[in-house]
């Protein structure tokens, strides 16, 4: 499943953490690439020990669990401290799939990575190229979305970033451990729960909600590990 998260961060929120993202010193992302994303990859990044940059993800992390839509679509158990990128100058990211496990640097912490999340810190008129594309089962999916918003999508699918010919595009990444592995499964679960909330909401004392939602944590509880 590949869906947008609209608004993870406000207005405030982006300018405050351009400010702080534009004034900062960038260096070469190959640091935190595979054996063979690193031959595909041409961007900056920020180190993963800046200061700024963890401040810049805790930011991120609250607004994530205060943001139903990604709590019912992730269904996280472990999220990766995200991480910052910058591509500018005509620089890209080839056809690359992420690593599977990844270990928080400088700790025993490892991640399994089931999804994969990209917050946009660019609006798209900033500039020129630099779409995430990703392909899944379902087809080729171009998307280049305004800042603040965030991409979902099962990091198992191959995915690549396209050269930025024109300004900087400022995003940050990182991944998502779920609690249901399998991406059809929790799938199916987002897709009952995003049912049960809108009968919940059209006719509240319907019968059925009770049952769909006693439904939705028996398929829960058969398929979560925590
Ligand atoms: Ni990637």
């Amino acid at each position: 499943m590949l869906l947008q998260i609209p608004e993870v961060l406000s207005a405030d929120q982006i300018l405050g953490c351009r400010k702080v993202l534009e004034s900062n010193d960038w260096v070469d992302g190959r640091i935190t690439a595979g054996h063979q994303s690193a031959r595909a990859k041409d961007n900056l990044q920020l180190p993963e020990d800046n200061e700024d940059a963890r401040q810049l993800g805790n930011t991120i992390l609250q607004a994530l669990e205060n943001n139903p839509l990604f709590m019912a679509a992730a269904l996280p158990l472990k999220v990766f401290p995200p991480l910052f990128n910058r591509y500018q100058d005509g620089q890209s990211f080839g056809n690359h799939v992420d690593n599977a496990i990844r270990q928080v640097t400088g700790t025993p912490h490892r991640v399994r990575t089931d999804l994969s999340a990209t917050l946009f810190f660019s609006n798209p008129d900033e500039y020129d190229g630099g779409e995430l594309v990703v392909e899944d089962t379902y087809g080729v999916h171009s998307v280049k979305l305004p800042a603040g918003h965030l991409i979902l999508y099962p990091a198992s699918s191959l995915h690549h970033v396209r050269p930025v010919t024109r300004g900087a595009r400022l995003a940050s990444f990182f991944w998502i451990q779920s609690m249901v592995r399998d991406d059809g499964e929790r799938t199916i679960l987002f897709d009952l729960d995003v049912a049960v909330q809108r009968l919940m909401s059209d006719v509240p004392d319907h019968p059925s909600v009770v049952e769909l939602t006693s439904l939705y944590h028996n398929l829960l509880r058969r398929w979560a590990d925590v």
